[in-house]
């Protein structure tokens, strides 16, 4: 196993170039089991959990060939086998995008229901009730979640839980109603700008979307859809998460491609934390004010703060000048990093989903432990500006979702590498 060092205290400073999104382009990859014809992608980020997917899409007899960096061509060449093993949905939880989009196209889906998680109970329930809703018989076989429908057909149907929208719940109904019969209305369906992608490129392939981008998504029924060549967009929680680290570093960062437009909320907390972010003609500036004030902030489902940069956000409230009262609400257990910030110095006591955040001159390097993939990039940017040197083991949760973040860092000055257990 690999493990970072980070030697704290440099002030990061120069451009960061922002990747494709993660999870726009895990839905997107499933989307290609729907096509005919070859699809290409542009802007694919190259991480463990897009290897993944091409593993999977493969053993459902995609092919997949890599072409300039970011890029891939894949074509459905055999579409007899519809099942997604355990083996691989217990190594990804994003695998079950598969289901919505094989029970359309092959008539079958068999994909094993994910299992426990780091950042908390993670039930697919509203995935299965939305398939069900367009005509899809259910069974449970052996932990599989077997779904069979000669023809899906078109309805009203609401997707809403006790947490809100559900994401890759949406995607799988939207793929799915693109190729039922008549019109499918998804109420309550996730806003994420990843669901947009998702809809994007199924309408360039010849799907009937509108509404996405709002919680009423519409879907008209098409009979096929043909494959297409389509760009993924820059992943609004790398850009967040760099923002991080420019204001932890007391620093100055230029995020190459990054979308202000997709972070207006974090924009939102963090300028009230005393950060300048602004727009440039290629992306997001931002600098940091030497004093940072406490904030309150609350995670919601998009366009509120997204749960998948709180506790890199924590990271950066332990050095305001005060308390700050940070709330989860997608995932009220997602606080594993607690312990770990608190190990390094921090004074984070936590109330249920609410954690309370008294603010510290200083962290102090120490060896602490990745949980789950935002977990492990809220220790790294605490890394970057603790006393002294920090070892994060379990360095395969960050390679889940960023790419190659060590070379990013150091490019701007900071202290860190990959080293061997
Ligand atoms: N939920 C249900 N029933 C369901 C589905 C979800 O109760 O059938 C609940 C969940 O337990 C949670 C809430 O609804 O409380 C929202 O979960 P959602 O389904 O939206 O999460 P997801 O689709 O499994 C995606 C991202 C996550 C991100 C969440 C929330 C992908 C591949 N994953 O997960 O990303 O945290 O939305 O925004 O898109 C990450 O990138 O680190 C990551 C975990």
């Amino acid at each position: 196993m690999e493990h970072f060092e980070i030697n704290g205290g440099s002030r990061l400073k120069g451009t960061v170039k922002i990747d494709g999104a993660k999870n726009a382009a895990l839905p997107i990859l499933a989307a290609t089991i729907l096509c005919e014809g070859e699809t290409i992608l542009h802007n694919v980020p190259d991480l463990q959990d897009v290897r993944q997917m091409i593993t999977l899409l493969n053993r459902l007899g995609i092919t997949c060939e890599r072409r300039e960096e970011g890029g891939l061509r894949l074509r459905a060449e055999d579409e007899m086998n519809c099942h997604a093993e355990y083996e691989l949905v217990s190594r990804m939880r994003a695998s079950v995008c598969v289901m919505g989009p094989l029970l359309a196209k092959r008539k079958r889906s068999q994909v094993s229901m994910p299992g426990g998680c780091a950042i908390g109970d993670r039930p697919i329930n509203l995935h299965i009730q939305g398939l069900r809703s367009l005509g899809a018989d259910f069974d449970l076989a052996g932990g599989d979640i077997v779904l069979r429908a000669k023809k899906l057909k078109g309805t009203e149907l609401f997707l809403g839980g006790a947490f809100g929208s559900t994401v890759t719940g949406t995607a799988n109904v939207l793929m799915a109603a693109t190729l039922a019969e008549g019109r499918t209305v998804i109420e309550s369906a996730a806003c994420e700008p990843e669901i947009t992608d998702l809809a994007e490129f199924l309408n360039k392939c010849g799907a009937q979307i509108t509404g996405h981008g709002t919680p009423r998504i519409t879907i008209d029924g098409v009979d096929s859809l043909q494959g297409v060549e389509h760009t993924v967009i820059p992943d609004r929680i790398e850009t967040g998460t760099f923002i991080i680290a420019a204001a932890i570093t007391n620093g100055e960062l230029h995020l190459e491609n990054g979308r202000l437009e997709h972070l207006i909320a974090v924009v939102d907390r963090l300028r009230h934390l005393g950060l300048n972010i602004e727009r440039y003609e290629k992306g997001v500036q931002v600098s940091s004010a030497r004093r940072l004030e406490p904030i309150e902030l609350t995670t919601q489902p998009y366009p509120g703060f997204p749960t998948d940069l709180q506790a890199q956000t924590m990271a950066l409230l332990c050095l305001a000048d005060g308390n700050s009262v940070v709330t989860e609400k997608i995932f009220p257990d997602r606080f594993m990093h607690v312990a770990e910030l608190n190990r390094m110095g921090a004074h984070i006591r936590k109330e249920g989903p609410t954690v309370i955040i008294e603010g510290v001159k200083k962290l102090i390097g120490a060896p602490v432990m990745a949980s789950d993939l935002r977990a492990s990039a809220a220790l790294i940017l605490a890394g970057l500006i603790a006393k002294g040197q920090t070892r994060l083991h379990r360095a395969y949760h960050i390679d889940r979702g960023y790419q190659r973040i060590e070379e990013k860092l150091t490019a701007v000055g900071a202290d860190i590498r990959r080293v061997q257990d």
